[in-house]
């Protein structure tokens, strides 16, 4: 009888996950969430490197004035076409199109802040094979301002210190821990950076960085090609880059303990920051405060952990209220309704 009982508690664990995959991917019990699921998933592997973009977008929205749509603007009736999208700060940002598609096929009612963190959250989804994963209800409002000064104003920059990190974070409207600080930044995972944005990390008297990795660096990408207008990328992570690259890096992902495979969003980034395997300066000095090492050691040793506390983390960051006074449902995620014409 026991057996029997457990048989059937296993069988229904398996279905209860069923329940929540579908052949490609996960589904919901939402149209809304269906509908933007398909499209990231297409998106994605006509170009995956719009998954890294997708989670980066929820951060730069939500950063500023709660998830609101402001980033997705491309002019606004106060800010003109200096909408936040022109901030340097948000150089390299990406995935609007594939907002734009989602919200041509959901429709009239569901706000673009809805679907932003929606692609967020599916996109952070796939790339960790369905490791880290956050429920959300939806609901969000659209902004009507975006101003590329207040982006730069509030976003933190790959040049701070650890003390310039832990005040952003912690600042009003947001108040997020020393704890949520180091599980987002294993964001830095996936996706890639401009040089421009860590150009400090070439100098001689940078911030600890690994000789090899620092040399591999200034080989592929040196700061002289900044002067000739050039601005190329990088992987934000050693393990994304190729075979040549990896081996003037001195990096071995098996000698470091982590997954060989491209494009994870995993806890390699805590493997290559007790490394000075990282690209910036903003990730490197959370090895400068105790409880920020501390995190850095505990999710290097506990993947799981870091999963976890990443989605949860995630969650909060796509439930930051919108802040403004006139919110909408916007029928074009580029425009606010008053400036949007049939
Ligand atoms: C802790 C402070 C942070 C700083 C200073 C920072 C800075 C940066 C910079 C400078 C880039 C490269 C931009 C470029 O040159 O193209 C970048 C990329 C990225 N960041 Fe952050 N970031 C931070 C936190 C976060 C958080 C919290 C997330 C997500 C939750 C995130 C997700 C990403 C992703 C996914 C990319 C790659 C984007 C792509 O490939 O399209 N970052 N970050």
């Amino acid at each position: 009888m026991a057996k029997l009982s457990a048989a059937v508690l296993s069988l229904c664990v398996v279905l209860a996950f069923l329940a929540g995959q579908s052949a490609a991917g996960r589904y919901y019990s939402d149209k809304v969430q269906d509908k933007v699921r398909k499209e990231v998933e297409k998106a994605m592997a006509y170009n995956p490197g719009l998954g890294a973009a997708l989670v980066r977008l929820v951060f730069h929205d939500c950063w500023i004035n709660g998830c609101d749509g402001s980033v997705l603007l491309d002019k606004t009736p106060t800010d003109g076409t200096n909408t936040e999208k022109k901030a340097v700060t948000n150089i390299g940002l990406a995935g609007f199109e594939v907002i734009d598609t989602i919200k041509q096929k959901v429709g009239a009612n569901t706000s673009c802040a809805d679907i932003l963190v929606f692609a967020g959250r599916d996109a952070a989804d796939i790339l960790s094979g369905g490791k880290i994963f956050y429920k959300l209800d939806g609901g969000l409002k659209d902004g009507v301002v975006s101003s590329a000064a207040a982006a730069d104003a509030n976003l933190p920059e790959s040049t701070f210190d650890f003390t310039d990190l832990q005040n952003n974070f912690a600042a009003s409207g947001r108040g997020f821990t020393v704890k949520e600080l180091v599980a987002l930044s294993g964001a830095h995972s996936i996706g890639v950076a401009h040089l421009s944005s860590y150009q400090d990390r070439l100098a001689a008297d940078a911030t600890p960085i690994d000789s090899d990795y620092q040399l591999a660096l200034n080989k592929t990408t040196p700061l002289e090609l900044l002067k000739k207008g050039q601005n190329p990328t990088v992987p934000n992570n050693p393990r994304d880059a190729s075979a040549a690259f990896q081996k003037d890096a001195a990096y071995d992902p098996v000698t470091l303990g982590v997954s060989p495979t491209r494009n994870v969003l995993d806890n390699s980034y805590y493997h290559n920051n007790l490394e000075n395997k990282v690209l910036f300066k903003s990730d490197w000095v959370l090895r400068t405060d105790g409880v920020a090492a501390g995190k850095l050691q505990d999710y290097k040793d506990n993947a799981a952990m870091w999963n976890s506390d990443f989605a949860a983390a995630m969650a909060k960051l796509s439930g930051l209220p919108p802040q403004g006074k006139n919110l909408e449902i916007r029928k074009n995620c580029r425009f606010t309704n008053q400036q949007y014409y049939y």
